[in-house]
């Protein structure tokens, strides 16, 4: 019998990145906005839940298997988008989606990546792969990113919303960080020299409202998914306006501090929703009971930034792999103990005072 794959802590991997990583770097990931206050509550509103197992539930075949918009995954999480891959691998998106792709996992790649998408899909073309949107000042250009997504295959179209322009991120500045390598998708009118803050408040369109949504919807015929609620009324308008998606975030408190955690923004959204969109979380999920917390809130599925990347700095591809599979099968273990052997089973009335 071959050994068991040893567990690998999430939690454990950002200090082996800070390792391994040069600091500007290491602090442009770490980091978030102004003091950090709502980066810290999307870990602690976490720790605040307390879960109510079932007992004497047959749980001698759990699945963590699901879908999202109709396409079978294997676990209810994935790899959230974010930007320049090739700060902690010389391969940059290509591994990320190649080890997501073996997992059946989904993978959502940047605006911002590194790799161009045609070449992320090149790379792992059975994997299920979302591609995030930053709208481009250029209508143009952001109409381009959307008809190459469709072609090559990416499977819906996640605009972020909560990045008008860059957070401010006193780490950022005081390292004046600039980007690292360059973005694959954007063949000019990017200066690499200029600080990250300002480059993103040139390229990106602060200048984004709902009827925007509509738009980008008629580009192509991928289902488009919102990223950056927080609001149960913005829910409500993302669902009115044709989103397939809202996805609950903060964007791992990087833009406006104090800003609701994710964990306490989503059962107002999950309500104001209802079946008419799938929910996701991101920001603050570190382990598997994180998952099921998230999931008996009402989230189809989270996605994690952080700690991939992290993965891939301290582990590289075989890091990445170890590190999405112990939180699979972590995800496992509580829905064992939870007394639900499948994710459909997982609701609110497994959660205290729910
Ligand atoms: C991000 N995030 C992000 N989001 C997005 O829509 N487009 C992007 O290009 C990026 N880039 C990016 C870079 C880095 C270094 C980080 C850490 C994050 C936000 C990301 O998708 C997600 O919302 C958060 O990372 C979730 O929080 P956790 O899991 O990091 O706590
Ligand atoms: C960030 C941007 C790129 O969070 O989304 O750094």
């Amino acid at each position: 019998m071959s050994e068991p794959a040893p567990h690998t802590s999430l939690r454990s991997l950002e200090a082996a990145a800070k390792n391994v990583l040069p600091q500007a770097t290491f602090d442009y990931i770490a980091g978030g906005g102004w003091d950090e206050v709502t980066m810290a509550a999307n870990l602690a509103a976490f720790r605040t839940r307390r879960l109510v197992p079932r007992v004497l539930v047959d749980v001698s075949a759990v699945t963590t298997n699901t879908t999202l918009l109709g396409t079978p995954v294997a676990a209810p999480f994935g790899f959230a988008p974010t930007a320049m891959h090739g700060m902690v691998h010389p391969e940059g998106e290509l591994v990320g989606a190649r080890v997501m792709a073996d997992l059946g996992m989904p993978f959502a790649l940047s605006t911002l990546s590194n790799q161009s998408m045609e070449a992320v899909a090149d790379a792992a073309p059975g994997g299920l792969r979302w591609f995030q949107l930053y709208v481009n000042i250029d209508r143009g250009v952001a109409r381009s990113h959307v008809e190459r997504a469709a072609a090559a295959g990416y499977r819906a179209i996640v605009v972020t919303v909560d990045v008008p322009g860059d957070g401010l991120r006193p780490r950022d500045l005081r390292n004046g960080f600039k980007p690292v390598g360059r973005y694959g998708n954007l063949e000019s009118g990017v200066d690499y020299d200029t600080p990250l803050a300002d480059l993103l408040d040139g390229l990106i369109d602060g200048a984004l409202t709902w009827s925007d949504i509509d738009e980008i919807r008629s580009w192509s015929d991928l289902p488009v998914v919102i990223k950056g609620i927080v609001s149960p009324a913005d829910a409500v308008l993302a669902v009115e306006h044709g989103a397939a998606g809202v996805w609950v975030s903060n964007h791992g408190g990087r833009q406006l501090d104090r800003a609701i955690s994710s964990l306490d923004a989503l059962g107002p959204v999950v309500a104001a929703v209802g079946d008419r969109a799938e929910v996701y979380l991101d920001s603050g999920v570190r382990d598997g009971v994180d998952v099921v917390t998230a999931l008996a809130c009402g989230a189809r599925a989270v996605f994690l930034g952080r700690p991939f990347l992290y993965a891939l700095a301290a582990g590289g591809e075989a890091g990445l792999h170890a590190a999405a599979s112990s939180l699979a099968l972590e995800t496992a273990k509580a829905m064992a103990l939870l007394g639900t052997p499948r994710i459909e089973d997982i609701g609110p009335h497994h959660l205290a005072g729910a």
